[in-house]
Parts: C-alpha cells; structure tokens; sequence
C-alpha cells in the first residue's frame, strides 16, 4: 500500500500512533481503487490531451477561425463543449468520480474499525501533562464558507464534520484521502520527507542566509508538512493554524506523536489574530487551490503583514496555471471544478499572485511567483512569496 502514513495494522502497530491501520482488505480495495485512479488520471488523460491536440482543437481553432489560446476563457469553454461529445472525455469523467466516490467509502472503511482508536489516541495527547506542543481551538470563530458549507475533494461532511466535542473524523479521513489522491495521481512518497522539508530547500537556495526562529504555516490542515519544520531549523518556534478544528485536533495528535514541538490555533487566515511584524518566515502547503478569490489576496497580505523585517513568506500550491497546463487539461480541470469537490481550481489557475503581492505594496524585487521543483518524487510546485526588506518600516494595513 503507497502511502506514508497509511500503515498494516499487523505490522508494528502501536495504540498511539495516528497512521491509519489498514486491515488486509482495507489495503486491497485501496489498491484496487489507486491502480484504478492512475489508470483514469494517467491513462485516459493522456489520451484526451493527445486526442484534443492532433484532432479536436485544430478543428476547433478553423471553425472559430482564430488560434485557441490557453487563457482563453471562451476558447477554453468552446473546447469543453466538443470534448464533452466526446467517448473518452465522458468515460474519463464517470470513472474519475466513480473512482472518488471508492476513495472515501475505503477510508470510511478504516475508519469504521480504526476511528476509536484514533480517538483515544487523540484523547491522550490533548491531555497529556509532558506534551510539547499546544493547542487552542476557538469555538466562536466565524469558518469561511467555502469551507464551512463545502465538501471539498467531496470528503463527506467537509472538513468542518464533527459531531461532538473532540472528534477528530474529518482530521483522519483528510490524511487518509489525501494519501490515496495523491497516489492516485502517481505521487510517491519520499520516506521520511514531505513537503515542509522540500519548502525548506527551496527556501535555504532562495536565501542561503536566512535563519527563522519563529516559523507559522497558514492553512495547515492536519499538520503533515508542519512537523518538518521543528527539525529543519531546530530551536525555532513553530505556530500553525486553520479554520477547521477536525483537522486541528487531527494535527496536534499527530504532531506529539512525531515529537515534533508546534503550537495549533483555529484561526481564519484571512484576519489572523497575530499582532504586525510577529513571525521570521510565513509558509503554506496547498491553500490558495482552496480559497476563493475574494480570499486569496487577504492571506496573501495578512501574511505578509505578520511577517518581521528581513522575514520570508512561501507559499506552494498546485500547477493548474494555463501554458504551464495544456488546454485540453484546463477542460479536465474544469469539470473538477463543477462536478468533483474542487470549486476553487479554476480561481487560483487564473490567479496573478505577481500582482496580488504588488497591489499589496510587496516590492518588485523582493517577490517571486513561479513553477519551482523538478517533477521528480518531490514533485512540481507553483510557489510564491516574498522576503521583506530589512528595512521595511510602512505598516500594511490589515486586508478589508
Ligand atoms: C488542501 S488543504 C491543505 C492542508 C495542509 N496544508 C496540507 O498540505 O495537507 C487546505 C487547508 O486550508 C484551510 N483553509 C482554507 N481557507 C482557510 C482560511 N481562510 N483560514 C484558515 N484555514 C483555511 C482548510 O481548512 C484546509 O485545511
């Protein structure tokens, strides 16, 4: 079974560890499901991109009597209505939501035979009297509504799910689902590496100088790329937060259990509660595919804000930028945006995050918005960010 985090219950099980115990069945619908995934992402994709280039946009770009441009958005919507006629496009849509739909049922599955444990597990790192990190959840928070009333990635009840104090289900399905997409996608794992190691690279070849001592990660979910940040800058201070308490209570748990030391808080990255100038470096991991557009340039600037003189803020997401994708994929991305739990694709694909970050008063020289990373297992990333002047004394004002 692919998969950091997802473990056979047979093999070296412990009470308290928070992977998920995979029973031997578990693990063969989870294959089944990925070779599936791979087969429909990798195989039928490839198909419709080579299809649509040889054949359909030709066509298309006579008819229209213009070239097709990749931000386009009306040549984008001409080429998803021919491609929707076509055998291979609506195949491809079935069996990748059909393939969605197994994902969540074989979680479920997990969870339906290893969610107590998980949860007393939980329950002993929240009141453990030795733990080294922290937790603040804030019940009054007003939870954006694109997460509070989405089933993003379809994940069932959202990752707002709960249904009694300290439920920790929609932390154990994210990671278990995650896993699985990613997967799907034909992702592998680097033992023992995630993506806050990979931003901590890219960071130390940005700035082979800089040195944080306080460290936030916005929008970290259940805290899988937030554990590596204690250890690539040892003795530094490590704050993360996210709207969704789940994923929180999920992430502390699995922060004490790694050993790794960091402090969790419920907040809303659009209106952080730090006061300016409070943190040496600002990261997130896949945050700005799941805001609206309304959203991203209020984070983007609020993380900004709370960074000190000299601090460093990089932010890493998905590669669905038009010209870094094909038209084809676009399409593709389209119908994930109207069918399959991810309203927001299509937002941060169109997104300017160079402007975004001027508009804001970020200096020219000082930011950065490109494709970094070399499509091996650690993958491909659009990141942007910035590192503010040592200099800097203007105060951004907190986003309206
Ligand atoms: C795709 S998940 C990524 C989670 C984690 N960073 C990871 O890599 O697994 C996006 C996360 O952003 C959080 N999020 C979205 N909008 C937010 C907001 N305005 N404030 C705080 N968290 C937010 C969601 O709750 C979710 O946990």
């Amino acid at each position: 079974m692919p998969g950091r985090q997802l473990s056979n219950a047979n093999r070296n099980s412990t009470e308290l560890d928070m992977h998920l115990h995979l029973t031997h069945d578990d693990g063969v619908r989870a294959r089944f499901m990925i070779d599936l995934k791979r087969r429909v992402n990798l195989g039928m994709g490839a198909e419709i991109r080579a299809r649509s280039e040889s054949t359909h946009e030709p066509a298309l770009a006579r008819t229209l009597g213009h070239p097709l441009s990749v931000k386009s958005k009306t040549d984008r919507k001409a080429l998803i209505d021919v491609l929707e006629q076509t055998h291979v496009y609506k195949a491809w849509a079935c069996m990748t939501y059909i393939s969605q739909g197994m994902m969540w049922e074989i979680v479920d599955g997990v969870l339906d035979h290893d969610l107590d444990r998980l949860q007393k597990a939980f329950d002993f790192y929240k009141t453990n009297p030795n733990k080294i990190g922290s937790l603040k959840l804030n019940p009054n928070l007003k939870v954006p509504k694109n997460i509070l009333n989405t089933e993003i990635h379809r994940q069932p009840g959202g990752f707002c799910y709960e249904t009694h104090a300290d439920d920790i289900t929609s932390g154990a399905r994210y990671n278990g689902g995650g896993l699985m997409y990613s997967a799907g996608k034909g992702r592998k794992p680097v033992a023992g590496k995630s993506g806050g190691d990979w931003v901590a690279e890219q960071v130390h070849k940005l700035y082979p100088d800089f040195a944080p001592k306080k460290i936030l990660e916005i929008g970290c979910g259940t805290g899988r790329n937030t554990t590596a940040y204690p250890k690539a800058y040892p003795g530094a201070e490590v704050h993360a937060i996210d709207c969704a308490a789940g994923l929180l209570r999920f992430a502390h748990a699995y922060a004490e259990c790694n050993g790794a030391p960091i402090h969790f808080a419920q907040m809303d990255a659009t209106a952080l509660d730090y006061p300016d100038e409070s943190f040496d470096m600002v990261v997130s991991h896949i945050l700005g595919h799941e805001t609206t557009q309304r959203g991203l340039p209020k984070w983007v600037s609020e993380s900004w804000r709370v960074l000190k003189p000299g601090g460093v803020m990089f932010h890493l997401d998905v590669t669905t930028q038009p010209g870094f994708l094909k038209l084809a994929d676009l399409v593709m991305n389209d119908w994930q945006v109207r069918f399959n739990g991810e309203p927001f694709w299509m937002g941060w694909a169109d997104a300017d995050l160079k402007a975004i970050m001027r508009d804001i008063g970020i200096p020219e020289d000082a930011l950065f918005a490109e494709h970094m990373g070399t499509g091996g297992p650690m993958g491909q990333w659009f990141c942007h960010g910035a590192r503010k002047p040592k200099t800097w004394s203007s105060k951004v004002k907190r986003a309206a």
